[in-house]
């Protein structure tokens, strides 16, 4: 008996929990965009049978969670941005058992799904919408609903506010003979948070999907949620305009400050990180996350973690460098905004980095293509998550795509002279696998979006034969990851001039490893003795992009590196 016991408190030493506590403290995240992923039944839109056919894909570039933008019943106002059932699976997409099968597959994989959550609207189809229209009293208040106001006898909208996606926040609807607040498109009607029966159907969402093995959510447009409250007579105030802007149709015209970067926002993001905590201790199994979408000040985002007696998101995402970086950076700004995030972070939490997503120009297009290797480098060295948006790791570009054949809402509910800068196609489009029609993407005769006309050089099948395509490089460095300095190690970021920007790792006992990116075309020599003291007199090569003229293994002296234009290296002690 006592044998046994002893045995078993040593299996119970060896294996602490069967659970992985903060397995995606050190993580690698990447964004699927389901439509334009892989689609299995040739209708042109990607789907989720596609996503398992590729989970494998996943496996090979070092993926341990993937988020996948909302695969729920919609009809595609906002491509699935509108959720008409919030619990069930768009048939574009597959069905419940595929969604099931999916799971069950990365799961043998090791990698975590993890699904978009919307809750600051729902579509103006979904049940709930219908029955608040109709004045049911259980839905009345679901949403945020006003009767206007009337000036020299003609009825207007209650406020000023201007939707996201142009034009009034404000929609009539004739069966409740009142106006619905929407802070995107007038499909996308906003939910009434300051109604608690809300707070708790959106709960329920979580919960459900939590259950069907999901492990966490990434939430969309969290500044949204709440609007200020209403004046003891049930009015808000107008918003203030932004000088500058004339356009009294576009968002920018206005400062959102009754309508975004509510306080309550904050309190709701903690009430869902309680579903999470609550949903780990009945399900068991390794931590289920939150990942935050918000465009705010940092100050606000450092508030989504948490506040000492409050966990909130373990992700709120870093969008720094994503917002502020532009073609013409130099290294100090990379360093400033990368110490931004890293030193303003709450004590014991984690950083993340994101350089695009689904809204976002691409990388390649935004920066320059000989700077996608850069970002790779940047993003995988520094501490913390690493987050990809789908095709970023072969260096896809923005896809042209003309004013008749746009589709987004962004950019419709605008005009030909203006959708190019609110356009998010060129962003969305197939990804590409391989040579072959529609880029392996799909076998349908035309897909919803176009495929990039350089599919050809740019795709899976052919960077997996080049040594130093962008794909290759992205694997080197997720293998890269696993060391423990990278996973443990302290950081140190500097730039060494205008054009030099060095990120060093180091961690006592282990080999210190330094990112060395030369961001622009000038021939530099840095010296990385002085820059950092006591660092080995020589050091080695791990990673070096086409630029370089080095090879890995190389070595070099740490007090005269050279670096051609746009090269990009990573350096180990030796
Ligand atoms: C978020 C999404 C975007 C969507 C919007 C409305 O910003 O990323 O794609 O259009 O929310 O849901
Ligand atoms: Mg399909």
């Amino acid at each position: 008996m006592v044998k046994f016991l002893v045995l078993g408190c040593l299996l119970a030493l060896a294996l602490p929990t069967l659970a992985e506590v903060g397995w995606w403290k050190t993580a690698q995240l990447y964004q699927i965009y389901p439509r334009s992923y892989k689609d299995s039944d040739g209708d042109g839109v990607g789907d989720l049978n596609g996503i398992t056919e590729q989970l494998p894909y996943l496996k090979e570039i070092g993926i341990t969670a993937t988020w996948l933008s909302p695969i729920f019943t919609s009809p595609m106002a906002d491509f699935g941005y509108d959720v008409a059932d919030l619990k069930n699976i768009d048939p574009i997409f597959g069905t419940m058992e595929d969604f099931e099968k999916l799971v069950a597959r990365a799961k043998e994989l090791d990698i975590k799904i993890i699904l978009d959550f919307v809750p600051n609207h729902t579509s103006d189809e979904c049940d709930w919408f219908i029955r608040s229209a109709a004045g049911e009293e259980e839905y009345k208040d679901f949403y945020v609903w006003h009767t206007g106001k009337v000036v020299n006898g003609i009825r207007q909208p209650p406020t000023n506010w201007i939707s996201v996606f142009r034009g009034q926040m404000w929609t009539w609807n004739e069966q409740r003979q009142a106006y619905y607040l929407h802070q995107f498109h007038a499909k996308q009607p906003d939910l009434n948070y300051r109604n608690p029966q809300v707070v708790e159907a959106m709960k329920d969402v979580l919960r459900f999907w939590l259950r069907k093995g999901a492990y966490g959510f990434r939430i969309d447009a969290v500044p949204h949620v709440f609007e200020v409250s209403a004046d003891a007579d049930g009015n808000w105030p107008d918003e203030p305009r932004n000088e500058g802007v004339d356009d009294p149709e576009d968002y920018s015209y206005l400062q959102h400050i009754y309508t975004t970067n509510q306080p309550e926002t904050i309190e709701l993001v903690y009430a869902f990180r309680d579903v999470i905590e609550e949903m780990d201790r009945e399900l068991g199994g390794d931590d289920r996350i939150l990942l935050t979408e918000a465009y705010s000040p940092l100050e606000v985002l450092m508030q989504y973690y948490g506040n000492g007696t409050h966990l909130g998101s373990q992700i709120p995402f870093n969008f720094e460098l994503l917002a502020n970086i532009n073609y013409y950076s130099d290294a100090y700004h990379y360093s400033e905004l990368i110490h931004n995030w890293l030193d303003n972070m709450p004590e014991g939490q984690t950083a993340n980095w994101v350089f695009g997503n689904h809204d976002q120009s691409r990388i390649g297009t935004r920066l320059g293509a000989d700077r996608i290797d850069s970002v790779n480098i940047i993003k995988s060295i520094l501490p913390g998550i690493d987050i990809t948006y789908q095709g970023e790791e072969l260096g896809m570009t923005n896809v042209f795509i003309s004013w008749e054949d746009t589709v987004d809402p962004q950019a419709c509910q605008s005009n030909e002279e203006e959708f190019e800068r609110l356009t998010r196609d060129p962003v969305r489009t197939p990804f590409q696998w391989s040579d072959e029609q529609n880029a392996g993407f799909s076998n349908a005769s035309s897909t919803w979006l176009p495929v990039s006309s350089d599919y050809k050089l740019v795709n899976v099948k052919r960077e997996r034969g080049i040594a130093l395509s962008h794909l290759n490089i992205f694997k080197q460095l997720r293998t890269l990851r696993d060391e423990p300095t990278l996973k443990q190690g302290d950081t140190t970021v500097t730039a060494i001039g205008p054009n030099v920007l060095v990120i060093k790792r180091s961690l006592a006992g282990q080999k210190s490893y330094i990112a060395v990116i030369n961001i622009n075309d000038d021939v530099e020599t840095v010296d990385l003795d002085s820059a950092f003291t006591s660092i080995s007199t020589q050091l080695q090569y791990v990673v070096v992009n086409d630029k370089s003229v080095r090879r890995k293994n190389d070595l070099t002296f740490a007090n005269s590196v050279l670096l051609l234009p746009k090269e990009a290296v990573v350096l180990s002690t030796v």
